[in-house]
């Protein structure tokens, strides 16, 4: 497995490149993705060598810098579990109630039986008749349970070879079941279990605390293929488990209790304008109650807002207010920073707190990527994106000859008529209901995993362009130019009538 780099890399921020840029401007201007081009420079990269690990949140380790939306069109499990899979996170959406958003956080978590830490156990003195009548009613197909005494103790584990074995069902647990056990501490971590499991040539390892009592347990089959090769690059907690974040709103403290009961690794104070009382002191309240969990914050534009939010405690901010595909504030509502320019500044505080930037929303094309990375962001966020994969929740819809999904804004009216929690994020109420987003359709795009590594090309491609090795470097080399309409233009392809579509290019 790929060891992540625990530290954010973010050394005390020297000046770069890019502030006389920004600085030259601040008074006047803020720009956007196609307001400016990264400057190219002397590279000895190579983009198939480029290392694009990096953050969420400061806990949250990235193997790709992508997330997806928290949006009811994006992110459950089946995208998070593919984002988690791709070596990115999945956020869930909280278009839903606690105990739904809670069973969604824990169908990821236990995708992969990393380290099961409820086992199914058995008394010792169950029959093997009366355990295979259970296995039956109850739909089990494993083969693995660990035997308990009465004072609910690890005294030996049932395989699939003692069942084998078994000539007379009528025998007992203790009976039958192997003792010849090699356990571990309750913290051993998935790469610690395949060693040892390999070491001792042991199958199951049972995981047990200093009363002998059964804490968790890893099954080899399961561990080897976390630790091994073919999901080297998923994003797994210390247990193996898939990442997973989900959204929560303000004051949330009952759903943050249900996510946690699961197990999730981030929560995300989810909001449209995240520089409010109400958020900060909510924020306050989850770094005080549960010290360690991450909470990352947004959704903010400006330096202040993010001093606010770092000062309160934030373990990752979000940047992003209008930028979004099916955002309307800035239209609806006249605010808002085009994304460039508040990506900048808002990095560029977070640095001084050693804490990552997620950039939200506004991503159209590959080239996009590297451009609000050299802006100063440590990950992406992104809906629109995403939305319209296979993995996305929602049927394929056939208009005019081609294949769509549904992608619809979380402060879009029809999301605000049915879920209270749309409209806290937009800080509306029924009687004053301002749709902030629009419903509507995104081309049907496939499997998750296609767009993932188109992206990602683009990523690393952008690298190699600028000389960066990694995010880090990217984020300190990144310079920009800025360009007008004939650049952009220039920028495209022109003068051609287009044949053949390219996989990486749309307009
Ligand atoms: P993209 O461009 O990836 O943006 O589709 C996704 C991000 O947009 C935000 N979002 C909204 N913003 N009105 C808004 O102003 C909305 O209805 C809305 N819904 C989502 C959100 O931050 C998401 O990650």
């Amino acid at each position: 497995m790929v060891e992540l780099k625990r530290k954010i890399m973010v050394s005390k921020r020297k000046s770069l490149p890019k502030d006389r840029f920004f600085e030259n401007i601040e008074d006047e201007l803020a720009l956007t993705f196609d307001d400016v081009r990264l400057r190219t420079g002397f590279s000895e990269v190579m983009p198939d060598a480029v290392d694009i690990t990096t953050f969420f949140s400061r806990n949250v380790p990235l193997q790709i810098p992508f997330v997806s939306a928290a949006m009811d069109t994006v992110t459950e499990h089946q995208m998070a579990i593919a984002m988690a899979k791709a070596g990115g996170l999945g956020i869930i959406h909280r278009n839903l109630t606690p105990e739904m958003q809670a069973k969604e956080v824990a169908r990821v978590k236990y995708h992969l039986n990393g380290k099961i830490t409820e086992p199914i156990c058995v008394n010792e003195t169950i029959t093997i008749s009366e355990l295979l009548q259970l296995k039956e009613q109850k739909g089990y197909t494993f083969h693995t349970f660990p035997v308990l005494n009465q004072k609910r103790q690890l005294v030996g584990v049932l395989t699939e070879t003692d069942f084998d074995c078994c000539i007379d069902p009528s025998r007992l647990a203790r009976e039958v079941m192997s003792t010849n056990l090699v356990t571990s501490h309750p913290r051993t971590t998935v790469q610690a279990a395949y060693d040892r499991m390999i070491q001792e040539r042991k199958k199951v390892l049972p995981l047990v605390n200093k009363q002998g009592h059964l804490t968790g347990l890893y099954i080899f089959s399961d561990v080897r293929r976390i630790v091994t090769e073919s999901s080297a690059h998923y994003n797994v907690d210390d247990n193996g488990q898939l990442r997973v974040g989900a959204a929560i709103g303000v004051n949330d403290f009952e759903r943050v209790e249900k996510l946690l009961d699961k197990r999730v690794d981030v929560v995300v104070i989810d909001t449209a304008h995240a520089d409010t009382k109400p958020v900060i002191d909510t924020l306050k309240q989850l770094k005080k109650r549960y010290t360690s969990l991450d909470v990352v914050v947004g959704n903010i534009s400006e330096k202040e807002s993010a001093r606010r939010l770092l000062d309160a405690g934030a373990d990752g901010i979000k940047i992003g207010q209008g930028p979004g595909s099916i955002c309307t504030t800035r239209i609806v509502a006249g605010v808002g920073t085009p994304q460039v320019t508040a990506v900048y500044w808002c990095a560029r505080v977070a640095d001084e707190y050693k804490v990552p930037v997620c950039a939200d929303g506004g991503l159209r094309n590959s080239g996009d990527i590297p451009i609000a990375i050299g802006a100063g962001a440590h990950s992406l966020m992104m809906g629109n994106m995403f939305a319209g994969t296979n993995e996305a929740p929602g049927e394929i819809v056939f208009l005019e000859g081609k294949q769509w999904k549904g992608y619809r804004g979380m402060g879009s009216e029809g999301a605000m008529q049915q879920h209270a929690a749309s409209r806290e994020r937009y800080r509306t109420g029924k009687s004053l209901l301002v749709p902030e987003g629009v419903e509507g359709l995104t081309p049907y795009k496939g499997p998750l995993a296609t767009v993932i590594s188109t992206n990602i090309g683009g990523l690393r491609i952008g690298m190699g362009y600028v000389g960066a090795a990694t995010i880090e470097e990217l984020r300190a080399k990144g310079n920009f130019q800025r360009i007008t309409n004939a650049g952009i233009n220039e920028s495209h392809p022109h003068d051609v009538r287009i044949v053949k579509d390219a996989p990486n290019y749309k307009r």
